[in-house]
């Protein structure tokens, strides 16, 4: 008989830490780590490399159902590759994620990705970081967590982060463009960015990220998930 791998997922909106706490989780339980938004991302990035428009959504299902990527590990460290280029950064770029935000907005588009992220589910077990894991991609999942953070505080947050890699960022113009992720994320009619009923809700805005991680190991303990 097949055992099912235990997941734990975490979504909630962008900015919130969920990538940041997904991986640390991953790496002390020893499990697999699903960034799903990566999919999404790696979606809209071949779309605009093989010029389909964002509001093309069979054009943009092919190109879902067909992405040619892999997660390679190396030195600790996952190296994304897109059709044969190492698109680990250039996937994160503002562009990219607000294009992905469009793309995820198609039924069709979800459906392509829902097997692959599904796959990744593998003993020992799975953390899973995204919009819909807990909703949808996960409902049998043992413990549902829901991150958020005020606006500002995911802005600042964000800006921290591409001054530390060098690149230049106004707060009020990445507040805006988190905003506008938001409202997409939350109103689109498939899969649209809500807590799982059976999710605890974490407001995150005053927590450092090491609290955090130690609630959901407290949590994921007292599931019997860890030792
Ligand atoms: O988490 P992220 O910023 O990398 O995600 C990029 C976009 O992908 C986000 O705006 C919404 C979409 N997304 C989604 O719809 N469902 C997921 N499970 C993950 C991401």
């Amino acid at each position: 008989m097949q055992v099912e791998a235990p997941v734990i997922t975490l979504d909630g909106p962008g900015g919130a830490g969920k990538g940041t706490v997904s991986t640390l989780l991953a790496e002390r339980l020893g499990w697999q780590f699903l960034d799903s938004g990566a999919l999404y991302r790696l979606t809209a990035l071949a779309a605009m490399n093989h010029a389909i428009d964002m509001t093309n959504e069979s054009g943009l299902a092919v190109v879902a159902e067909h992405l040619d990527v892999s997660f390679l590990q190396n030195d600790g460290r996952t190296v994304i590759m897109l059709e044969n280029d190492d698109v680990t950064e250039s996937i994160r770029s503002e562009k990219v994620g607000s294009n992905a935000s469009k793309v995820a907005a198609f039924s069709r588009v979800r459906d392509a990705l829902l097997k692959r992220q599904r796959a990744f589910a593998v003993m020992p077990g799975l953390v899973a970081d995204g919009r819909d894991m807990g909703t949808v991609v996960f409902t049998q999942a043992e413990l549902k967590i829901f991150m958020t953070a005020t606006s500002d505080e995911r802005a600042r947050r964000r800006v921290a982060q591409l001054l530390a890699s060098g690149v230049n960022a106004d707060f009020e113009q990445v507040k805006a463009d988190i905003e506008e992720r938001d409202e997409r994320d939350m109103n689109r009619k498939t899969a649209p960015l809500v807590p799982a009923e059976d999710a605890i809700e974490l407001d995150t805005t005053e927590m450092p990220i090491e609290a955090v991680v130690r609630f959901i190991e407290q949590e994921a303990k007292a599931r019997g998930l860890m030792s």
